[in-house]
């Protein structure tokens, strides 16, 4: 487009210059001429905005079966906790050729989780989630970059990506997975937290029954619906209140303050584990979920 533009400009300065024509003659519109130029630029345009705009959908859609890993940033480090228990510090490894989903938040200020090689980047905020994934096709080692200015040594919040074949990830996760699934962390937490005495597996609680929430529409008392997503989850352990489900009342107590992001994020990934029991399964109820691998519904 530039060129063409800045071509067609020369040529008419040329052709139409002064010292060729004294006097200036009156052209009058054509509608054909005028026609061809706005629809034709238009079509490209909308066919360039559509195409970006699919691209943008997918790459904005996290695939359902997605490997999760939660990751916190920090002045000035990547935190990263993967579903089944690993935990790095500015190293990723992710399986070639696999969906991961990355659930991000942000202990202190703005950061940017930026991996060049992947032509991804996202803002990661304090105070909700915001989420990236990524497919890896090759297996190597990528730069991972902050790109959000954020302190003295923004410069040095630097990390790696390391892609795997699915082999080699698998005894690297079996090496490193000395923590335990982070949805059974989360397990630990809600019930050192007391969380179970309010919200019970039945319908007898004071507070909701948890699970299969996660995904799901909830009525909430003003009338509203929402998406049980981890950022209603999110903010329903930090700040109850503001959001409470219709026919319970909002005696939960804020935990604002009380779980770090970490705790946070096993909590969530706990009550994402969570789902319905099948009927007629016997057992405990509240030790079932935790230590089966968590799937998205
Ligand atoms: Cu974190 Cu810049």
């Amino acid at each position: 487009m530039t060129l063409a533009i800045f071509v067609t400009i020369a040529i008419f300065a040329v052709k139409y210059r002064r010292r060729r024509h004294p006097e200036a003659v009156q052209i009058e519109g054509s509608t054909i001429l005028e026609l061809t130029w706005s629809i034709i630029p238009l079509r490209i345009f909308m066919f360039i905005f559509v195409w970006g705009a699919v691209i943008y959908f997918q790459e904005r859609t996290p695939p359902r079966d997605s490997v999760e890993v939660y990751v916190v940033a920090k002045q000035w480090m990547w935190k990263l906790q993967h579903q089944e228990g690993a935990r790095e510090i500015n190293e990723l490894h992710v399986p070639v050729g696999k969906d991961v989903k990355l659930i991000m938040t942000s202990q202190d200020v703005i950061h940017s989780f930026y991996i060049p090689a992947f032509r991804l980047k996202q803002d990661v905020l304090p105070g909700r989630y915001t989420t990236l994934w990524l497919r890896a096709t090759r297996p190597g080692v990528y730069h991972l970059f902050c790109a959000e200015y954020c302190g003295t040594q923004h410069s040095g919040m630097i990390g790696q990506i390391v892609v795997m074949e699915p082999r080699e990830y698998a005894l690297w996760m079996s090496q490193s997975n000395t923590f335990g699934t982070l949805a059974a962390s989360g397990q630990s937490m809600f019930e050192q937290l007391g969380c179970q005495t309010c919200h019970r597996m039945d319908t007898q609680g004071r507070g909701p029954n948890l699970s299969g929430v996660y995904g799901s529409p909830v009525q909430l008392e003003d009338g509203r619906m929402v998406t049980a997503d981890e950022n209603y989850i999110r903010e329903s352990i930090l700040a109850p209140s503001a959001k409470v489900v219709s026919g319970f009342k909002p005696i939960m107590p804020v935990f604002q303050g009380l779980v770090s992001e970490d705790q946070l994020n096993s909590l969530v990934a706990y009550i994402k584990s969570l789902h319905p029991e099948p009927s007629g399964s016997a057992g405990d109820p509240m030790m079932a979920p935790a230590g089966v691998k968590p799937q998205n519904q």
